[in-house]
Protein backbone atom coordinates (compact mmCIF):
# COMPACT_ATOMS: atom_id res chain seq x y z
CA UNK A 1 0.00 0.00 0.00
CA UNK A 2 1.49 3.42 -0.73
CA UNK A 3 2.68 5.36 1.99
CA UNK A 4 0.38 8.30 3.52
CA UNK A 5 2.09 10.79 5.63
CA UNK A 6 0.43 11.31 9.08
CA UNK A 7 -1.75 14.72 8.79
CA UNK A 8 -0.17 15.73 12.34
CA UNK A 9 2.99 15.37 11.78
CA UNK A 10 3.66 19.10 12.00
CA UNK A 11 1.82 19.27 15.49
CA UNK A 12 4.46 18.74 18.05
CA UNK A 13 8.63 19.24 16.07
CA UNK A 14 10.06 21.92 17.07
CA UNK A 15 11.52 23.61 13.87
CA UNK A 16 14.58 26.06 14.93
CA UNK A 17 15.92 28.80 12.27
CA UNK A 18 19.03 27.92 10.89
CA UNK A 19 21.35 30.66 11.78
CA UNK A 20 20.52 33.64 10.48
CA UNK A 21 18.77 32.36 7.07
CA UNK A 22 15.33 31.64 6.14
CA UNK A 23 15.52 27.74 6.44
CA UNK A 24 13.83 26.18 9.70
CA UNK A 25 15.29 22.70 10.80
CA UNK A 26 13.43 20.19 13.10
CA UNK A 27 15.38 19.69 16.41
CA UNK A 28 15.84 16.19 15.70
CA UNK A 29 17.35 15.20 12.17
CA UNK A 30 17.87 11.99 11.43
CA UNK A 31 21.64 10.55 10.18
CA UNK A 32 22.20 7.47 7.60
CA UNK A 33 25.75 6.99 8.26
CA UNK A 34 24.75 3.89 9.42
CA UNK A 35 21.97 1.37 9.28
CA UNK A 36 21.12 2.21 5.73
CA UNK A 37 23.82 0.24 3.87
CA UNK A 38 23.99 -3.44 2.14
CA UNK A 39 23.82 -4.05 6.07
CA UNK A 40 20.61 -3.19 6.41
CA UNK A 41 17.28 -4.12 5.08
CA UNK A 42 15.13 -1.90 2.64
CA UNK A 43 11.92 -2.58 5.11
CA UNK A 44 13.77 -0.88 8.01
CA UNK A 45 14.89 1.63 6.08
CA UNK A 46 11.61 2.58 5.42
CA UNK A 47 10.63 2.41 8.76
CA UNK A 48 12.62 4.58 10.09
CA UNK A 49 12.34 7.34 6.99
CA UNK A 50 8.88 7.24 6.76
CA UNK A 51 8.13 7.12 10.53
CA UNK A 52 10.55 10.01 11.15
CA UNK A 53 8.59 12.11 8.57
CA UNK A 54 5.81 10.71 10.43
CA UNK A 55 7.23 12.51 13.70
CA UNK A 56 7.90 15.82 12.01
CA UNK A 57 11.66 15.22 11.28
CA UNK A 58 11.89 17.03 7.84
CA UNK A 59 15.95 16.44 7.49
CA UNK A 60 17.90 13.68 6.25
CA UNK A 61 21.41 13.84 6.66
CA UNK A 62 23.62 11.39 3.93
CA UNK A 63 27.00 11.59 2.91
CA UNK A 64 28.83 10.03 -0.62
CA UNK A 65 30.44 7.72 1.42
CA UNK A 66 27.49 5.85 3.60
CA UNK A 67 27.09 2.62 3.63
CA UNK A 68 28.30 0.04 3.56
CA UNK A 69 29.95 -0.13 0.66
CA UNK A 70 30.06 3.73 0.25
CA UNK A 71 27.08 4.89 -1.67
CA UNK A 72 24.72 2.70 -0.52
CA UNK A 73 22.96 4.28 2.27
CA UNK A 74 22.07 7.27 -0.82
CA UNK A 75 21.39 4.58 -3.13
CA UNK A 76 17.95 3.28 -0.24
CA UNK A 77 17.19 6.63 0.76
CA UNK A 78 16.93 7.17 -3.22
CA UNK A 79 14.65 4.20 -3.37
CA UNK A 80 12.50 5.26 -0.40
CA UNK A 81 11.92 8.52 -1.65
CA UNK A 82 10.98 7.44 -5.08
CA UNK A 83 8.58 4.50 -4.17
CA UNK A 84 7.17 6.02 -0.78
CA UNK A 85 8.53 10.09 -0.34
CA UNK A 86 8.09 10.80 -3.56
CA UNK A 87 5.27 13.41 -3.24
CA UNK A 88 6.88 15.23 0.03
CA UNK A 89 10.01 15.98 -1.95
CA UNK A 90 9.35 20.02 -1.19
CA UNK A 91 8.83 18.85 2.55
CA UNK A 92 12.04 17.29 3.35
CA UNK A 93 15.82 18.78 3.65
CA UNK A 94 18.08 16.60 2.19
CA UNK A 95 21.87 17.11 2.26
CA UNK A 96 24.94 15.17 1.30
CA UNK A 97 28.75 15.25 1.34
CA UNK A 98 31.94 14.90 -0.23
CA UNK A 99 35.44 15.06 1.57
CA UNK A 100 36.58 11.82 2.66
CA UNK A 101 37.71 8.86 0.18
CA UNK A 102 34.98 7.84 -2.29
CA UNK A 103 37.07 6.34 -5.31
CA UNK A 104 40.40 5.56 -6.29
CA UNK A 105 42.97 7.83 -8.19
CA UNK A 106 43.70 11.49 -7.42
CA UNK A 107 39.87 12.86 -7.84
CA UNK A 108 38.00 10.82 -5.23
CA UNK A 109 39.23 11.99 -1.98
CA UNK A 110 39.68 15.48 -0.51
CA UNK A 111 38.67 19.23 -1.39
CA UNK A 112 39.34 19.83 -5.14
CA UNK A 113 36.90 21.00 -7.39
CA UNK A 114 37.14 18.37 -9.51
CA UNK A 115 35.81 15.61 -6.61
CA UNK A 116 33.31 18.10 -5.31
CA UNK A 117 31.47 18.44 -8.49
CA UNK A 118 31.78 14.87 -9.70
CA UNK A 119 30.61 13.30 -6.49
CA UNK A 120 27.66 15.38 -5.87
CA UNK A 121 27.07 14.69 -9.54
CA UNK A 122 26.90 10.69 -8.49
CA UNK A 123 25.37 11.41 -5.29
CA UNK A 124 21.92 13.29 -7.21
CA UNK A 125 22.17 10.14 -9.53
CA UNK A 126 22.15 7.65 -6.81
CA UNK A 127 19.07 9.42 -4.71
CA UNK A 128 17.87 9.96 -8.34
CA UNK A 129 17.51 14.02 -7.16
CA UNK A 130 17.64 17.09 -9.37
CA UNK A 131 19.38 19.01 -6.42
CA UNK A 132 19.72 18.55 -2.84
CA UNK A 133 18.98 21.05 0.32
CA UNK A 134 22.21 21.53 1.67
CA UNK A 135 25.96 20.00 0.33
CA UNK A 136 28.52 19.67 2.77
CA UNK A 137 32.38 19.82 2.41
CA UNK A 138 32.96 16.99 5.06
CA UNK A 139 36.21 18.04 5.94
CA UNK A 140 38.71 20.66 5.58
CA UNK A 141 41.74 19.55 3.00
CA UNK A 142 45.07 21.02 3.76
CA UNK A 143 46.46 20.19 0.59
CA UNK A 144 43.62 22.07 -1.46
CA UNK A 145 43.57 25.77 -1.73
CA UNK A 146 40.79 26.94 0.59
CA UNK A 147 39.31 29.18 -2.33
CA UNK A 148 39.04 26.28 -4.70
CA UNK A 149 36.91 24.50 -2.17
CA UNK A 150 35.00 27.61 -1.58
CA UNK A 151 34.95 28.11 -5.40
CA UNK A 152 33.57 24.84 -6.16
CA UNK A 153 30.72 24.82 -3.46
CA UNK A 154 29.52 28.48 -4.58
CA UNK A 155 29.25 27.01 -8.42
CA UNK A 156 27.23 24.19 -6.98
CA UNK A 157 25.00 26.47 -5.65
CA UNK A 158 24.79 28.92 -8.54
CA UNK A 159 24.21 25.71 -11.04
CA UNK A 160 21.27 24.91 -8.74
CA UNK A 161 22.66 21.75 -7.87
CA UNK A 162 22.72 22.60 -3.85
CA UNK A 163 20.28 25.60 -2.69
CA UNK A 164 22.55 25.96 0.38
CA UNK A 165 25.70 25.15 1.45
CA UNK A 166 27.82 23.63 4.76
CA UNK A 167 30.94 22.67 6.34
CA UNK A 168 31.79 19.96 8.56
CA UNK A 169 34.98 18.91 10.82
CA UNK A 170 36.02 22.15 10.33
CA UNK A 171 38.09 24.49 13.04
CA UNK A 172 36.92 27.77 14.02
CA UNK A 173 39.60 29.90 12.33
CA UNK A 174 39.73 27.77 9.37
CA UNK A 175 35.67 28.03 9.07
CA UNK A 176 36.02 31.68 9.67
CA UNK A 177 38.22 31.87 7.02
CA UNK A 178 36.16 29.56 4.47
CA UNK A 179 32.66 31.41 5.77
CA UNK A 180 34.12 35.21 4.88
CA UNK A 181 35.54 33.47 1.44
CA UNK A 182 31.94 31.85 0.63
CA UNK A 183 30.35 35.62 1.28
CA UNK A 184 32.72 37.60 -0.74
CA UNK A 185 31.56 34.87 -3.60
CA UNK A 186 27.78 35.98 -2.78
CA UNK A 187 27.30 32.40 -1.46
CA UNK A 188 26.39 32.25 2.38
CA UNK A 189 27.54 29.01 4.78
CA UNK A 190 24.23 27.40 6.15
CA UNK A 191 25.33 25.96 8.82
CA UNK A 192 28.24 23.94 10.28
CA UNK A 193 28.12 20.19 11.53
CA UNK A 194 30.53 18.89 14.23
CA UNK A 195 30.55 16.04 16.63
CA UNK A 196 29.20 17.48 19.53
CA UNK A 197 28.00 14.92 23.03
CA UNK A 198 28.29 15.45 26.98
CA UNK A 199 30.95 12.76 25.92
CA UNK A 200 32.97 15.08 23.11
CA UNK A 201 33.22 18.71 23.96
CA UNK A 202 36.25 19.17 21.94
CA UNK A 203 33.63 21.54 19.68
CA UNK A 204 32.40 24.26 21.63
CA UNK A 205 34.93 26.36 20.42
CA UNK A 206 33.38 26.85 17.24
CA UNK A 207 30.27 28.39 19.17
CA UNK A 208 31.85 31.94 18.73
CA UNK A 209 32.25 31.85 15.04
CA UNK A 210 29.20 30.06 14.37
CA UNK A 211 27.15 33.03 15.68
CA UNK A 212 28.72 35.58 14.71
CA UNK A 213 28.54 33.84 10.79
CA UNK A 214 25.32 33.57 11.46
CA UNK A 215 25.51 29.74 10.75
CA UNK A 216 23.17 27.23 12.16
CA UNK A 217 24.88 24.47 14.23
CA UNK A 218 23.79 21.01 13.96
CA UNK A 219 25.75 18.39 16.60
CA UNK A 220 26.78 14.81 14.90
CA UNK A 221 26.61 11.60 17.60
CA UNK A 222 24.74 13.73 20.53
CA UNK A 223 24.24 10.38 21.58
CA UNK A 224 28.00 9.04 21.22
CA UNK A 225 27.27 6.32 18.64
CA UNK A 226 24.74 5.27 21.58
CA UNK A 227 27.17 5.20 24.49
CA UNK A 228 24.84 8.01 26.07
CA UNK A 229 21.79 5.81 26.27
CA UNK A 230 21.03 2.93 28.86
CA UNK A 231 21.48 0.41 26.53
CA UNK A 232 25.09 -0.79 27.45
CA UNK A 233 24.64 -0.69 31.41
CA UNK A 234 24.26 -4.33 31.56
CA UNK A 235 26.64 -5.34 29.04
CA UNK A 236 26.82 -5.42 25.14
CA UNK A 237 23.78 -5.89 23.87
CA UNK A 238 24.43 -8.41 20.68
CA UNK A 239 21.97 -5.97 18.24
CA UNK A 240 24.35 -2.69 19.18
CA UNK A 241 26.43 -0.91 17.00
CA UNK A 242 29.14 -1.84 19.61
CA UNK A 243 28.59 -5.44 18.92
CA UNK A 244 28.60 -5.15 15.36
CA UNK A 245 30.42 -4.27 12.85
CA UNK A 246 31.14 -0.63 12.76
CA UNK A 247 35.00 0.24 12.65
CA UNK A 248 33.76 3.40 14.56
CA UNK A 249 32.67 2.25 17.93
CA UNK A 250 33.56 -1.42 19.56
CA UNK A 251 33.52 -2.95 22.75
CA UNK A 252 36.84 -1.31 24.41
CA UNK A 253 35.04 2.24 24.22
CA UNK A 254 32.69 0.53 26.97
CA UNK A 255 34.90 0.65 29.93
CA UNK A 256 34.23 0.54 33.28
CA UNK A 257 34.81 3.93 34.41
CA UNK A 258 31.90 5.11 31.77
CA UNK A 259 29.99 2.47 32.10
CA UNK A 260 29.92 4.15 36.15
CA UNK A 261 29.31 7.64 34.60
CA UNK A 262 26.48 6.20 32.27
CA UNK A 263 24.64 4.63 35.53
CA UNK A 264 24.73 7.96 37.48
CA UNK A 265 23.61 10.05 34.37
CA UNK A 266 20.82 7.59 33.49
CA UNK A 267 19.27 8.05 37.51
CA UNK A 268 19.59 11.77 36.79
CA UNK A 269 17.25 11.51 34.01
CA UNK A 270 14.65 9.20 35.32
CA UNK A 271 14.62 11.79 38.19
CA UNK A 272 13.27 14.01 35.18
CA UNK A 273 11.11 11.74 34.08
CA UNK A 274 13.37 10.84 30.60
CA UNK A 275 15.37 8.33 29.49
CA UNK A 276 19.44 8.71 29.15
CA UNK A 277 19.01 9.42 25.40
CA UNK A 278 16.48 12.17 26.19
CA UNK A 279 18.69 13.92 28.62
CA UNK A 280 21.45 13.60 26.18
CA UNK A 281 19.84 15.16 23.34
CA UNK A 282 18.54 18.12 25.46
CA UNK A 283 22.14 18.79 27.17
CA UNK A 284 23.49 19.01 23.92
CA UNK A 285 20.51 21.27 22.14
CA UNK A 286 21.02 23.74 24.98
CA UNK A 287 24.71 23.66 25.78
CA UNK A 288 26.11 23.39 22.14
CA UNK A 289 23.48 26.15 21.36
CA UNK A 290 21.87 23.88 18.13
CA UNK A 291 19.85 24.19 15.45
CA UNK A 292 19.15 20.94 15.44
CA UNK A 293 20.84 17.30 16.66
CA UNK A 294 21.31 14.95 14.40
CA UNK A 295 20.88 11.44 15.82
CA UNK A 296 21.33 7.83 14.23
CA UNK A 297 18.94 4.94 14.81
CA UNK A 298 18.53 1.04 14.32
CA UNK A 299 14.81 1.03 14.84
CA UNK A 300 11.97 3.55 15.12
CA UNK A 301 11.05 3.22 18.71
CA UNK A 302 14.46 4.89 19.50
CA UNK A 303 13.14 7.70 16.97
CA UNK A 304 10.02 8.06 18.84
CA UNK A 305 12.10 8.04 22.29
CA UNK A 306 14.05 10.60 21.11
CA UNK A 307 11.63 12.82 19.82
CA UNK A 308 10.00 12.51 23.55
CA UNK A 309 12.19 15.54 24.39
CA UNK A 310 9.96 17.96 23.27
CA UNK A 311 8.14 17.32 26.20
CA UNK A 312 11.00 18.75 28.37
CA UNK A 313 13.59 21.21 27.00
CA UNK A 314 15.27 22.48 29.15
CA UNK A 315 18.00 21.84 31.98
CA UNK A 316 17.94 23.41 35.45
CA UNK A 317 21.39 25.31 36.54
CA UNK A 318 21.66 22.56 39.15
CA UNK A 319 20.74 19.74 36.66
CA UNK A 320 23.83 21.20 34.35
CA UNK A 321 25.59 20.84 37.62
CA UNK A 322 25.09 17.39 38.39
CA UNK A 323 25.76 16.62 34.82
CA UNK A 324 29.50 18.53 34.90
CA UNK A 325 29.92 16.68 38.16
CA UNK A 326 29.12 13.43 36.90
CA UNK A 327 31.16 13.69 33.70
CA UNK A 328 34.01 14.89 35.40
CA UNK A 329 34.14 12.55 38.38
N1 LIG B 1 29.95 15.12 9.48
C1 LIG B 1 30.55 14.05 9.94
O1 LIG B 1 31.77 13.88 9.85
C2 LIG B 1 29.71 12.97 10.58
C3 LIG B 1 30.31 11.92 11.28
C4 LIG B 1 29.50 10.98 11.90
C5 LIG B 1 28.12 11.07 11.80
N2 LIG B 1 27.55 12.10 11.08
C6 LIG B 1 26.08 12.23 10.95
O2 LIG B 1 25.48 12.14 12.24
C7 LIG B 1 24.49 11.11 12.23
C8 LIG B 1 24.31 10.53 13.59
O3 LIG B 1 25.50 9.92 14.03
P1 LIG B 1 25.42 8.70 15.02
O4 LIG B 1 24.66 7.58 14.39
O5 LIG B 1 26.77 8.42 15.55
O6 LIG B 1 24.49 9.37 16.18
P2 LIG B 1 24.06 8.99 17.66
O7 LIG B 1 22.67 9.50 17.73
O8 LIG B 1 25.07 9.48 18.62
O9 LIG B 1 24.08 7.38 17.74
C9 LIG B 1 23.09 6.64 17.10
C10 LIG B 1 22.96 5.28 17.77
O10 LIG B 1 22.51 5.45 19.11
C11 LIG B 1 21.57 4.46 19.44
N3 LIG B 1 20.30 5.12 19.79
C12 LIG B 1 19.70 6.18 19.21
N4 LIG B 1 18.60 6.54 19.90
C13 LIG B 1 18.50 5.68 20.95
C14 LIG B 1 17.58 5.56 22.00
N5 LIG B 1 16.55 6.39 22.16
N6 LIG B 1 17.76 4.56 22.90
C15 LIG B 1 18.81 3.71 22.80
N7 LIG B 1 19.72 3.78 21.79
C16 LIG B 1 19.57 4.77 20.89
C17 LIG B 1 21.46 3.53 18.25
O11 LIG B 1 22.44 2.53 18.45
P3 LIG B 1 22.29 1.00 17.99
O12 LIG B 1 22.60 1.02 16.53
O13 LIG B 1 23.31 0.32 18.81
O14 LIG B 1 20.88 0.58 18.27
C18 LIG B 1 21.88 4.43 17.11
O15 LIG B 1 22.37 3.72 15.99
C19 LIG B 1 24.99 10.16 11.16
O16 LIG B 1 23.98 9.31 10.68
C20 LIG B 1 25.47 11.13 10.12
O17 LIG B 1 24.37 11.64 9.38
C21 LIG B 1 28.33 13.04 10.49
Amino acid sequence: MKYIANSNRYKDMEYRRCGTSGLQLPVVSLGLWHNFGHDSSYENACKLILGSFDLGITHFDLANNYGPPPGSAEEMFGRVLRNELHAYRDELIISTKAGYLMWPGPYGDGGSKKYLVSSLDQSLRRMKLDYVDIFYHHRPDPNTPLEETMDALASIVRQGKALYVGLSNYKPDQLKEASTMLRSMGVKCLIHQHKYSMLNRENESLTDVIKEEGMGAIAFSPLAQGLLTDKYINGIPKDSRAAGNSVFLNEDAITEDLVKKIVALNKLASSRNQSLAQMALVWALQKGELTSVLVGASRIEQIHNNVKILDNMVLREEELRLIENILNG
